[in-house]
């Protein structure tokens, strides 16, 4: 059974959302994982009802907030509160770290209202500085890798414990 992934993208003016396309495109051509990514506008947390495997791939502005589209489902997790025990997810956190006070939290806070409801983080946090001089869909297409053999090995090892009941 392929893995199947979905991407949520929060972004302002659309680099997180190239970095979702060319992870989509990446684990569509790899005949191990299927891929959907959505922009995050007009969602809420019901997006997450049915848990799964999910990557959520967001940049950071304001005063280290979410940008204006993941608003409504980072407030939506915070009010509703749903039990996300279900959910297995990824981050990829895009940033600049001449906000050093606030480098990269949007990712950051979508993590950790995550973890507070319950879900599993994969792997660590790909925390992209945007004044490195590196091309954030470069580096993560090289980081995803490494996130979905993690992935892999979590289903696998979810298998072995659903075996043994
Ligand atoms: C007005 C403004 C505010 C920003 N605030 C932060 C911030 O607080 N922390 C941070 O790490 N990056 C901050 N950034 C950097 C962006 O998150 C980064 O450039 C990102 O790659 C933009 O991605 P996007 O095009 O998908 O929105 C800010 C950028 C702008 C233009």
């Amino acid at each position: 059974m392929p893995l199947d992934i979905t991407i949520l993208v929060g972004t302002m003016t659309a680099t997180a959302q190239l970095v979702g396309q060319e992870i989509e495109l990446k684990l569509d051509d790899d005949g191990d994982t299927r891929a959907r990514a959505r922009l995050m506008d007009r969602l809420d947390a019901s997006v997450f009802a049915g848990g799964g495997l999910f990557l959520i791939c967001t940049s950071t502005y304001g005063q280290g907030d979410v940008p204006d589209n993941a608003k409504q489902l980072y407030e939506s997790l915070q009010t509703v509160r749903p039990d996300l025990s279900n959910v297995r997810y990824g981050v990829i956190a895009l940033g600049d770290r001449t906000y050093n006070e606030t480098f990269c939290n949007g990712g950051r806070r979508f993590d950790a209202i995550l973890q507070e409801l319950g879900a599993r983080r994969i792997g660590d946090i790909l925390l992209h500085d945007a004044s490195a001089g590196t091309m954030p869909e470069e580096v993560a297409a090289e980081w995803i890798d490494g996130w979905v053999a993690l992935c892999k090995e979590n289903e696998d090892s979810l298998a072995r414990e659903r075996d043994r009941v």
